[in-house]
């Protein structure tokens, strides 16, 4: 399973990037107003750090203001995939810009026939919305399955990237059901390392390296 990181901080990005823990980048709107500058500055720097997939979202909701929107995103960098809406507008731009050869994310999936819909419009990516469907009171992890199932039965090639991710037990069910790629907010990755009983190894194994009395550099 690829992992994306969920967010438009570039610090964020370029510190886990050198960690080598990511295959791609994800933002969307409320992310770009969080870190608080220029939208396509921050894409442009985004590319510079990670050769993976960066996904951008367009904010017009009328198919042709979505498509030239998309372009110009598109143009920033070889790896700007154009991330649109799941509506039929959303749905119209998508199967345009692959026309373009521009790579599109899908996004704001929330139902297994929408991502039918989403890969059969030729989506590179599509993506669910885990959290925000545990938010009000439904499985989020059941539509990663439904996706999986549906996608493998017609050999869709269009990438389940499993979004909303808020835990560490979200990452692990996604890897256990096949998603293709998880976007993941950068605590969440962090969060990924830990385990107390590795904390408790290494203290034990220094204390007891301490009374040999040896050095190895
Ligand atoms: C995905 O591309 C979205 O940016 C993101 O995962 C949304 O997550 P949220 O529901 O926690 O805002």
């Amino acid at each position: 399973m690829k992992f994306f990181v969920d967010t438009a901080d570039v610090e964020e990005i370029r510190s886990l990037a050198e960690i080598g823990l990511i295959d791609g980048v994800t933002t969307n709107p409320s992310l770009v107003a969080k870190a608080g500058r220029n939208f396509l500055e921050v894409v442009e720097e985004i590319c510079d750090i990670t050769d993976g997939p960066v996904s951008a979202e367009v904010t017009a909701l009328e198919a042709d203001r979505m498509i030239e929107e998309g372009r110009k995103l598109a143009e920033i960098a070889d790896n700007v995939v154009v991330k649109v809406p799941l509506t039929l507008e959303g749905l119209r731009a998508c199967a345009a810009l692959r026309e373009d050869d521009i790579d599109v994310n899908v996004t704001l999936c929330f139902s297994a026939n929408q991502a039918l819909l989403a890969a059969k419009a030729g989506a590179s990516y599509i993506s669910p919305f885990i959290g925000r469907l545990d938010d009000i009171g439904l499985d989020g992890m059941e539509l990663i399955a439904e996706i999986r199932q549906i996608y493998d039965n017609y050999g869709f090639e269009t990438e389940l990237l499993a979004a909303s991710i808020r835990t560490v037990n979200h990452v692990k069910q996604c890897a256990l059901l096949g998603a293709d790629v998880a976007t993941v907010p950068p605590a969440t990755i962090r969060a990924l390392v830990k385990h107390p009983l590795t904390d408790k190894g290494i203290e034990s194994f220094l204390a007891d390296w301490k009374k040999t009395g040896q050095t190895i550099l």
